[in-house]
């Protein structure tokens, strides 16, 4: 029998060059043609399909938050307490489950399916009100305006309110870069999120509605939830709305547009939307990775975890692997049998957004490709770190039929 090994046994990895950044999935998926488990300067990290999926859902793995938080030492006060009662710091148990139960009954499958026509109209209002007839930031007039569009109507406030919502959730996410200078800054926008949702919910609580935010306070009236934990979440779902969907749905945009014969393709059957987007998050997810901390030592893949132990799920090299996914270095839209992709995690730690957001990236694509079948990218650009895939540039012209341009664009394609 070989003896279980240690931590520092394993090879470790380098998430901070120039050819990580700029493409992370090939250097992802040769890590992990070499080594199912490695580490790195944040912990120990996971490569394989099957083991990241056994980390995801494994009892002995619970939420890595409080050390990133730690980590970013956030001051006592009033967005601290609430990071400490929110989801995200409730490991494995009956309190977590029980917090989760009415999100995911009002965010559920067929909810985010009633709430498609909804979203569509969103969508279609944005898109309208884009100009046609010169480059266009899709980035700051599109992919930030659905999530937070949407927002605003989840907690019945006007539409003024999106601006806000979209910098807050950006502002906000900056914890999951582990940099602390960042953390001024997060303060300050949780600080005036929690005023806002505070108003928010004193309004809906003046006049219930027939929104999201409503349904959440009946919850509370029932006794699913108590005040404090339906504040928390209206804050949550803020927090991890805009900024991650908006990120995704530019993914799409430039993946999608970028290949002129899929956005054709698209454009005239618009049934194949829902698996283009499928592949998007599978070749380009936002998710990179998601985190997990050892509770009591455990042993995986043969090495031997102490109690306290981050270990990051590299979604990102579980789809890019030839073991799971044939050819994963092709953007194909026609894969069948193949595992789902894990840009939302799962478990009980599983994204609680995830079926809406999917319907705000399908109905975006959806709409784009069959208007603008010859949406050009002028500039397109993103930057990765070991968690997330961020768009940093994203200008098109949403314009009438121009070969030229066409052949352009696609030069964006990320493979
Ligand atoms: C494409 C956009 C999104 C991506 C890629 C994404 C991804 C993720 C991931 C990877 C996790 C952690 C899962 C795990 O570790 O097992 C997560 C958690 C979460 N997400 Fe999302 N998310 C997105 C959009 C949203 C939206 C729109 C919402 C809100 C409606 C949302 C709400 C949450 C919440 C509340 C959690 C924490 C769940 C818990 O701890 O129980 N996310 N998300």
């Amino acid at each position: 029998m070989t003896r279980p090994g240690t931590i520092s046994e394993l090879p470790v990895l380098d998430f901070s060059s120039a050819e990580y950044r700029n493409a992370p999935f090939p250097v992802l998926s040769g890590w992990a043609r070499k080594w199912k488990i490695a580490q790195s300067g944040r912990g120990v990290e996971l490569l394989d399909y099957e083991l990241c999926r056994k980390a995801i859902v494994d009892r002995n793995l619970g939420t890595g938050h409080p050390k990133l938080i730690d980590l970013l030492g956030l001051p006592e006060g009033r967005p601290l307490e609430y990071k400490r009662n929110s989801i995200s710091f409730h490991n494995r148990g009956d309190r977590r489950r029980d917090l989760r139960r009415p999100l995911i009954r009002l965010l559920s499958e067929e909810a985010a399916e009633s709430f498609r026509p909804n979203i569509r109209k969103v969508v279609t209002d944005i898109v309208d009100a884009i100009p046609t007839d010169r480059p266009v930031d899709l980035i700051s007039a599109l992919c930030d305006k659905i999530p937070s569009a949407v927002y605003c109507h989840w907690v019945g406030a006007p539409l003024s309110d999106a601006d806000f919502v979209a910098r807050t959730s950006h502002t906000v996410q900056q914890v999951h870069t582990r940099e602390p200078r960042h953390t001024p800054a997060v303060v300050e926008a949780f600080e005036a999120l929690i005023d806002y949702v505070d108003e928010r919910i004193a309004d809906r609580r003046r006049t219930p509605g027939d929104d999201l935010l409503s349904d959440l306070i009946r919850a509370e009236v029932s006794g699913q939830l108590n005040a404090d934990d339906l504040r928390n979440w209206v804050i949550k779902l803020a927090e991890a709305n805009t900024d991650n969907s908006s990120h995704q749905i530019a993914i799409a945009i430039i993946e999608l547009a970028s290949r002129s014969d899929i956005w054709a393709q698209l454009g005239a059957q618009q049934e194949l939307t829902s698996c283009a987007v499928q592949e998007v998050m599978r070749y380009h997810p936002r998710t990179i990775s998601t985190s997990r901390e050892v509770l009591s030592e455990t042993e995986l893949d043969g090495v031997v975890l102490p109690e306290g132990t981050p270990v990051f799920a590299n979604v990102g090299a579980t789809h890019w692997n030839s073991d799971y996914y044939s050819a994963p270095e092709v953007f194909d839209i026609n894969r069948a049998d193949e595992p789902l992709h894990l840009n939302f995690g799962g478990g009980v730690f599983s994204c609680i957004g995830r079926f809406i957001v999917t319907v705000e990236v399908e109905e975006t694509v959806a709409l784009l490709a069959k208007r603008f079948p010859c949406l050009t990218l002028d500039a397109a650009g993103f930057a990765h770190s070991p968690m997330f895939t961020c768009v940093t540039q994203l200008v098109a012209r949403l314009e009438p039929e121009d070969p030229q341009r066409r052949a352009q664009s696609s030069r964006y394609a990320a493979s």
